[in-house]
């Protein structure tokens, strides 16, 4: 179903479509996520890929919730954004041999995601809002909130040792 398609005429049509969209995105996430595990040098940058692995099946349980909240079937539409963002990163990360330069990749990459999955939450914790499920809005927010703070993780990492090292 692409995005202006005619099944969607309400709000509410536009905040299921999006809410379908991250949920497919969340779980191509999952599947991503342990490669990038796999390719990460640095300690604390594995680590977090681990946690944020554990976060992101949370994240699906979550917006599991949301659709039985909001009276609809939980499942997935192709969202070719977050496919686009994964197999971009499949194909720098492939190219490169220098492990210091990958883990400053893998967090380029992973920051590509997150940017993606932050604002597709926004965008639906204020349509929530709107179609008067603060319910949906509170479980939502929650998802946001993992995501803008492994956001910030990774700022922190890519200004610090990642970027530091593949400069060396
Ligand atoms: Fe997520
Ligand atoms: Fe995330």
């Amino acid at each position: 179903m692409g995005f202006f398609s005619k099944d969607i005429k309400s709000l509410d049509d536009l905040f299921v479509h999006t809410l379908r969209d991250i949920y497919y995105a969340e779980q191509q996430i999952t599947r991503a996520l342990p490669q990038m595990i796999d390719k990460a040098t640095n300690p604390a940058l594995k680590q977090g890929f681990e946690k944020h692995l554990r976060e992101t099946e949370g994240h699906i349980q979550r917006l599991e919730e949301v659709f039985e909240l909001h009276g609809v079937k939980a499942k997935g539409v192709d969202c070719p954004a977050i496919d686009g963002i994964i197999e971009e990163a499949d194909d720098v990360a492939g190219d490169i041999d220098d492990k210091q330069v990958m883990d400053a990749a893998l967090v380029a990459a992973a920051q590509a995601v997150e940017h993606y999955e932050i604002t597709r939450y926004g965008t639906l914790i204020a349509w929530a809002n709107e179609l008067g499920r603060s319910d949906c809005a509170s479980l939502l927010q929650k998802n946001l909130d993992e995501e803008k703070a492994t956001d910030k993780k990774l700022t922190e990492m890519a200004e610090s040792r990642v970027n530091l090292q593949a400069a060396e």
